[in-house]
């Protein structure tokens, strides 16, 4: 990379802090006056960084308390390769992930990895998975914003929490997941809103804009099309979860049937025609039905018999979209 470069991701990294960017760099710039034979000033600069702390990702702890309680932590158990996503998804998501993993090489060229990520889809279809999944793949800490005990009723209030939030946040290599982000970054024309919900999502995007590299930030929305342009512009990957596909579903049958101790001697393919459109969260519950049933029957049952019943209790469920038609049904203006 060329000197002025360097010097310009060292100052970067030290003004964000972000202690791994400023390391890569400056050990560049040391390799390189080696190179020069330049020993000396090699030797002090590597002094000089061998006095600054070494943050690894899974073993730091973070320093500052204050904010902690407006997030929830949680250990991420989520695998990537046992969801089931769209080829364009699972794509850019690996990306997202190789350019965390080999960050030190990306911040030597100038370059920091990607670290803003919007999910947008109906319920049930991996949002949240995806976003645990990326904290299980990087090995780092899952941290869940909690709406609940961010929003304050004094003016100004929510602005601090969300400040205290940031920066304990920044302290650690992390996922920090925004669930429900259209609650938040909503288009700003609502003529509801008033002048204080306004900069509060100005500063909240402006926070999310000064994060270092190494804070993963995603946020998941059922409605995209609620969201501010502004909000759209600073996520580097926009990934879109649909109802999963007949095949999708059936690829999810079979995995789930493969964890049942008798094979139900039905095409996975047969049950995702019969169960339709709907969510991988509703066709888990489906299985997960079945499975329960089979262990209360003591073997009475075959698992085959209580699949087949299941699909017919299905038929007539009541179903969210027919509640949403009759909805809006009602709510059509009686001209
Ligand atoms: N793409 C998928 N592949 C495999 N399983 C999935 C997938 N999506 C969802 N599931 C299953 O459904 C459960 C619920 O999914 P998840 O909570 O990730 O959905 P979501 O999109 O966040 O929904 P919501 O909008 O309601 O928050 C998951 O725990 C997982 O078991
Ligand atoms: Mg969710």
């Amino acid at each position: 990379m060329a000197r002025s470069d360097l010097l310009l991701s060292i100052v970067r990294a030290g003004a964000a802090g972000d202690q791994a960017a400023l390391r890569s760099s400056v050990e560049a710039v040391v390799a390189d006056e080696r190179n020069k034979n330049h020993n000396v000033l090699a030797d002090r600069l590597q002094r000089a960084l061998n006095t600054v702390a070494v943050t690894s990702p899974v073993r730091t702890v973070p320093s500052s308390h204050a904010g902690r309680d407006t997030i929830l932590e949680t250990e991420p158990r989520q695998r990537l390769e046992d969801l089931i996503l769209p080829l364009p998804v699972t794509h850019q998501v690996g990306q997202l992930v190789e350019e965390q993993h080999r960050a030190d090489l990306l911040r030597a060229h100038g370059m920091q990895p990607r670290h803003r990520v919007l999910l947008s889809g109906p319920p049930g279809n991996g949002k949240t998975s995806i976003a645990e999944a990326i904290a299980e793949a990087l090995a780092v800490q899952f941290f869940t914003v909690r709406y609940d005990a961010l929003v304050g009723s004094y003016l100004g209030e929510t602005n601090t929490r969300l400040a205290r939030l940031f920066d304990y946040a920044r302290t650690v290599p992390c996922v920090l997941f925004f669930d429900e982000f259209d609650s938040i970054g909503k288009e700003r024309g609502d003529i509801h809103e008033t002048g204080e919900i306004k900069r509060v999502v100005s500063f909240l995007l402006m926070q999310i804009d000064q994060l270092p590299s190494y804070v993963v930030t995603v946020a998941a929305t059922n409605h995209a099309e609620l969201l501010d342009r502004a909000v759209w512009r600073r996520f580097q990957l926009r990934l879109s979860l649909p109802q999963p596909s007949r095949d999708a579903l059936a690829t999810f049958l079979d995995r789930q049937f493969a964890l049942w101790p008798d094979n139900p001697r039905i095409r996975p393919e047969t049950v995702a025609t019969k169960l339709g459109s709907i969510s991988f969260a509703e066709a888990l519950e489906f299985c997960q039905t079945i499975r329960r049933q089979h262990i209360l029957s003591l073997g009475a049952r075959s698992i085959r018999d209580i699949l087949r019943e299941q699909i017919e209790f299905w038929a007539t469920r009541v179903r969210i979209d027919e509640l949403d038609a009759a909805r809006s049904e009602q709510t059509v203006p009686s001209s």
